[in-house]
Formats: structure tokens, sequence, C-alpha cells
């Protein structure tokens, strides 16, 4: 018979799962020391009651922007007055508008206020004159601000609201991994916004070594993960942007297979094998979030990869053309793939918005063409087997009530 106490008393290599888990932040972050340090001089000036310096944190996906923030706001949360130096981490993936940011504020700070259908106006007011009754250091975290759809406004907000309080202030730190995003800002705001900004760089492979050995550790049964097996997660997450959740999850995947094996070590084969299953997770979290359009780009990509490019196929100087697809080809089959999903094509600018995107999250390659004979333009791969992109994006995301997708 089944039973659960079974299934608990399976052996297994981990001591604590959690401590793989994405969640889990670690009491240490090697190789982000002076990061945490810059980020810490930032808002230190909180702790003697006045405004931090605006920071913009940049850099590739899984390069510990979240964890380093989050970490330093635990430090700052403890040194600080309590009620002085408040701090409001938002994950503007969920709390994406300008509302629903103060809003947000509103329910974890003022919950008096919270009520259904508060003008935006009452909910400013309200958090302005909290601030103002004694002083306070208000912090705003906001954690993949890119998301945010009226930036704009939210800044506008946000610096003006710096004119307005007497007494404290509101500060901002902004977390984003997509490098672009600051392009769409309203220039004027965009200085006085961010006074400082940092670029958090993709860990190399000794780094992610270093950083996995940390976790083994603690979550992994004592010797019971092979050094091969750290070098080979760490060296192929170096290779895949240095990203260390990648390098986590590839581990953990790693030891459920050994599990699954009933094996004492985890050993490098067994990261090998993980690599295959973490990567089809992986490109499939990653594509069913992706906004709708960016989701037609790829799918314009993976259908022109099936049919071969036609401009590649003429050749380029007896090249044969496995440089990749055309940036303009890709164009003209976005807008019509666009049509087809009954959606309306936008504007070549936003276009290359949308490849920068794409190529940021690893599901393209892109090449400058560099020979000049077709003026500046840009050779684009998928990163992903076409057949498995199109089945994804057709049936399980477009093809369904799409209102994730808007
Ligand atoms: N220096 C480090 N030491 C230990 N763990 C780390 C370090 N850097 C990142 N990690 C771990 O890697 C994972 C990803 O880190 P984090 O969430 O901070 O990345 P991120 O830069 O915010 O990525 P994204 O742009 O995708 O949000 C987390 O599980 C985090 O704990
Ligand atoms: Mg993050």
């Amino acid at each position: 018979m089944n039973s659960f106490n079974d299934i608990l008393a399976a052996p297994t290599i981990f001591r604590d799962r959690n401590v793989l888990s994405p969640h889990y932040l670690p009491e240490t972050l090697p190789h982000r020391e002076k990061e945490i340090e810059r980020i810490m001089k930032a808002v230190s000036p909180a702790l003697k009651g006045e405004k931090t310096r605006n920071l913009l944190i940049y850099g590739k996906t899984g390069t510990g922007k979240t964890c380093s923030v989050k970490y330093v706001m635990e430090r700052l949360a403890e040194a600080g007055s309590e009620a002085k130096v408040k701090i409001a981490f938002i994950n503007c993936r969920i709390y994406n508008s300008r509302y629903r940011i103060l809003q947000k504020v509103v329910q974890d700070f003022l919950p008096q206020h919270d009520k259904a259908g508060c003008g935006l106006a009452f909910l400013y007011e309200r958090i302005l004159d909290w601030i103002e009754e004694d002083g306070k250091c208000f912090l705003f975290v906001l954690d993949e601000m890119d998301m945010v759809k009226d930036l704009d406004d939210l800044t506008y907000t946000l610096t003006r609201s710096n004119d307005e309080i007497k007494k404290g202030g509101v500060g901002l730190v902004g977390i984003s991994n997509k490098l672009s995003f600051k392009d769409r800002l309203d220039p004027r705001t965009r200085s006085s916004l961010f006074e400082t900004e940092m670029v958090f760089s993709p860990y190399t492979s000794y780094q992610l070594k270093e950083i996995l050995k940390h976790r083994v550790s603690k979550g992994f049964a004592e010797g019971s993960v092979d050094e091969a097996a750290i070098n080979l997660a760490a060296a192929i997450a170096a290779q895949d942007n240095g990203d260390a959740r990648y390098a986590l999850k590839l581990l953990q995947k790693a030891g459920e297979l050994a599990d699954e094996q009933k094996a004492k070590v985890l050993l490098d084969t067994h990261v090998e094998d993980a690599r295959k299953n973490v990567d089809e997770d992986v490109s499939y979290e990653a594509i069913s979030t992706l906004p709708r359009h960016q989701q037609i780009v790829l799918c314009a990509i993976a259908s022109l990869q099936l049919e071969g490019s036609r401009y590649s196929r003429l050749g380029d100087n007896g090249d044969s053309g496995d440089n990749g697809l055309l940036s303009g080809e890709v164009y003209d089959k976005y807008l019509q793939a666009a049509r087809r999903f009954r959606t309306e094509g936008r504007s070549a600018r936003w276009y290359r918005e949308y490849l920068q995107d794409l190529e940021m999250l690893g599901l393209i390659t892109m090449v400058e063409s560099g020979r000049g004979q077709r003026g500046h333009t840009r050779f684009i791969k998928l990163a992903y087997s076409p057949q498995k992109i199109m089945k994804l994006i057709e049936t399980n995301i477009l093809g369904e009530g799409t209102g994730a997708v808007a």
C-alpha cells in the first residue's frame, strides 16, 4: 500500500532542500561584497534621517540583484529605528502600475486607510502625511521595475513627493534586467531619478563554483556531492550567461535525479542529465511569462527558421548562411504572424526592443553583420529548437485564454 511514511523515509542526499530553492536568502553572498557595500552607502543616509540616494541596479538575470538588495534591506531595517526607516519591497511583476504600487504601500503600512476604490490622490496624500508625521525615510524598492506600465507617471510622482515633503524623504531603489528600459523614460526625470547606477556583471565559472559550494554544504548531506559535479554545473551556467539561478537549479535537479536512482553521491553525469531537464523547464517558464508581442516575435523567428531564411539561402559571399536570420525579414514575418494572432503589429522601434528582451532572456542570440554590405543589420538565431518553440507558443500560450499575455 502507498504510504506517506515510505515516501518520507526514502533515502535522500539532500539535507535541506529548501536551501536550493529560489526563495532562500543565504546569509552570505560571495562575490557580491563590493556591490553590497555600494548599495549600503547609497541607502545609509536613511539612518541619519536623510533622504537616500536614488539607485538603479541593472544586470542580466541570475546575477544576484534581488538577493543583494534584500540582504542590504534586512541590515538596514535592523540598523534603523523601526519608526523612522520604512522599506517597501515591491515586486513590479505583480504590482505593475503607479496605482497598484501606492495601494500596496497603503495596504502594508496604513491598513486603516485601505478601502476599496480609493483614488490615486487619496493614497498619495495618506502616504505623504504619514511620512511627514515624524519625518520618516521611506524607501521604495522596485524589483523588476521595467514591468511598471506607467513608469513615467510613477517616477514623476516619486520625484514630486520629495518637493512636497517638509520632513523626511522618499528614496528609490530600482532593479531591472532589461538594460534598455531606461531609454523609454522621459529624459528629464531620468537624470534626477537615478543618482547612482550599478551594473551587476554575470558570474564567472569560478565564482559560481564558490556560490554552489556554499549551498552544497548546507543543502546536501556531507560528502554526497562530487566536486566534479559542482565544477560542471558552474561551467555550464557560466557559459550560459553566468546565471546563478540556473546553476542552483541544475544542482537541485541533479540531486533529484540522484535520489531517483538511489545514488549515494551526486556525480557530474547527474548534472549532465539535469541540464536537459532544466533547459526545458527554464525555456518553458521564460516563454510562458513573456508579453504577447515578444511571443509573436519569437514565433516568427521559429517559423522562419523552419522554412529556411530567404536571404540566407542566397548566400553571403559564399557563406552558406548559417549566420542566422536577418532582422528585417524577421520583422516582416512578425507583422504577418501578428495578423494571424489578431494582434496589431508594432513599429520597428518596438520590435527592436522585443528582440533585446528575447536576447536578454537567452531565447535568441544576435550578431551584428559587421560587413557593411547590407548596412547595419543583425543576424538572429534561436537558442532552442524551432519546433519546440512553435509548439509551445501556438498550443500552450496563444492557443488558450490569453488574458495573461495581454
Ligand atoms: N553571490 C551569491 N551568493 C549566493 N547565492 C546567490 C548569489 N547570487 C545569486 N544567488 C542566488 O541565485 C539566485 C538568483 O539570484 P537573484 O534572484 O538575486 O537574481 P537576479 O539578479 O535578481 O535575477 P533576475 O533579473 O532574473 O530577477 C537566487 O536563488 C540567489 O539566492
Ligand atoms: Mg530579481
